[in-house]
């Protein structure tokens, strides 16, 4: 919204929220999220066009086009718990459209939601008593989090599903118009409105599916002495491929790939797709497989034991340049490495008050600590989850000097100079690659 109002002064923005906390920071200087570029967009933009408020009743009424973007988390209860998606705020969003609407609105979903929720959305609207008309489309949102201002301003392609008929092609090309004051008209594309529904569940499996598949190649490296990277390179450099997203790591995070995978099988196995739900819950288990993995190697790599060793984990972030840890891989492998009555210390930029949240309640040895170099004095590993830049720069003779001996780095994100610090005196066990030990 905010780079709408960016780039449109024409249009007059408000984001409205039930959340009175989360809409004050929006208006202060200090947003709720950390996003670079985002600072600059919105106070460019705030008090002029574009504004954040809790009046969702004036909002509903005042607007001609309604983006609705509230979260739809996986199902924690009842029919398809676990996999299907939870749609009360979403539902209880389209009734309060219905009730204070007053008149006729172009409802976009911003949301990523399962097949077919337009049309629910539809029937929620039209069964009012007033006869005002409501036409829903599909807008899904493509920005990854960490580059999301860049993604915004240049998108790959911005997507827009209808319905076919007269007004649902008009509103359609309403919001064309919108994004045509940035977006080269040939990079909005349109389509029917399931079309725009199923392809954003599927654009992000087929992009958790690269990471899957590159992550389970990465296992089959650490058996073979081939080496990950090397294999990458070469796979990706078939134009039909294409090299970008297959990095290995010790699994995929964020608040999307899982959900939407779960919420694809869930709708495979509603149409009786039996193969087609286990394909794609193959994504996430091979992900699942890839966490465990990484610390079973930490453990093996460690003698087996791990109970009273100090380890370090460089960065808790899902990925670099977000303070985001929903989903975050780093969650599960702290978990564990507690299980194993490990001390941990966590270092990350921008993530550790959510690392607290995250961690709270769990039992054992945590310590929070902003300085990397700072964060691993003392340890006797250090282990990176996320591939932020800071972590190659630091001094790892002095960071060795501080640690216990042996030392040992695992490096989830294969982001290091791993010779350098072999010579340093690390043991080094990057991902999908031969490891480097002293003994
Ligand atoms: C993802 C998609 O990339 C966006 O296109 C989509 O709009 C978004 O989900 C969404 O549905 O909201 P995001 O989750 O922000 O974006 O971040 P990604 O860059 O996709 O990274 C996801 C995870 O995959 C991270 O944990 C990242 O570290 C990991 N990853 C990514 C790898 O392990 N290897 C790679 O080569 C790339």
């Amino acid at each position: 919204m905010a780079m709408i109002a960016y780039k449109c002064p024409q249009y007059k923005v408000t984001v409205v929220d039930i959340n009175p906390a989360r809409i004050e920071r929006w208006n202060s200087d200090d947003l709720p999220i950390y996003e670079p570029g985002l600072d600059e967009i919105v106070k460019a933009t705030r008090g002029k066009n574009l504004f954040f408020n809790t009046d969702i009743e004036k909002a509903l009424k005042e607007a001609e086009i309604i983006f609705v973007s509230v979260n739809t988390p996986t199902k924690t209860f009842g029919a398809g718990a676990g996999m299907a998606a939870d749609l009360q705020y979403w539902e209880k969003t389209a009734l309060q459209i219905r009730q204070y609407a007053g008149s006729h609105k172009i409802i976009v979903e911003k949301s990523t939601l399962p097949v077919k929720t337009a049309l629910a959305m539809e029937r929620i609207l039209t069964s009012n008593e007033n006869g005002i008309h409501f036409d829903v489309v599909s807008n899904p949102e493509f920005l990854a989090e960490g580059t999301a201002v860049k993604d915004l301003e240049d998108p790959d392609r911005v997507l827009i599903g209808s319905r076919q008929t007269p007004s649902g092609l008009k509103a359609r090309q309403e919001l064309v118009e919108i994004y045509a004051n940035w977006v080269p008209r040939e990079r909005i594309i349109t389509s029917n409105i399931w079309s725009s529904e199923l392809s954003k569940l599927v654009a992000n499996a087929f992009l958790a599916q690269r990471i899957s598949s590159i992550n389970s190649i990465s296992a089959l490296c650490e058996c073979t002495d081939a080496d990950i990277t090397e294999v990458a390179r070469a796979v990706g450099l078939d134009s039909r491929v294409g090299d970008k997203f297959l990095n290995a790591s010790i699994g995929f995070g964020g608040s999307c790939f899982k959900k939407d995978i779960l919420n694809l099988v869930y709708l495979c196995r509603h149409y009786g797709l039996e193969q087609v739900a286990d394909y794609w819950e193959g994504v996430v288990k091979i992900n699942d497989f890839q966490k465990v993995r990484f610390v079973l190697n930490m453990l093996g790599a460690m003698f087996n034991t791990l109970a009273e060793r100090r380890i370090c984990l460089f960065g808790f972030a899902f990925k670099a340049n977000t303070g985001d840890t929903r989903e975050s891989p780093a969650i599960f492998i702290a978990e564990r490495l507690l299980e194993e009555k490990a001390e941990l210390v966590i270092t990350d930029p921008e993530a550790l008050n959510n690392a607290k949240i995250d961690l709270d309640g769990m039992n054992g040895k945590i310590s929070y600590v902003e300085d990397p170099s700072k964060a691993a004095e003392g340890c006797d590993a250090i282990a990176v989850m996320t591939e932020w830049e800071i972590y190659r720069g630091l001094n790892y003779e002095e960071i060795y000097k501080s640690m216990c001996k042996p030392a040992f780095i695992f490096d989830g994100r294969n982001i290091l100079d791993h010779n350098r610090l072999f010579e340093i005196g690390f043991n080094v066990f990057p991902l999908g690659k031969p490891h480097l030990t002293h003994f």
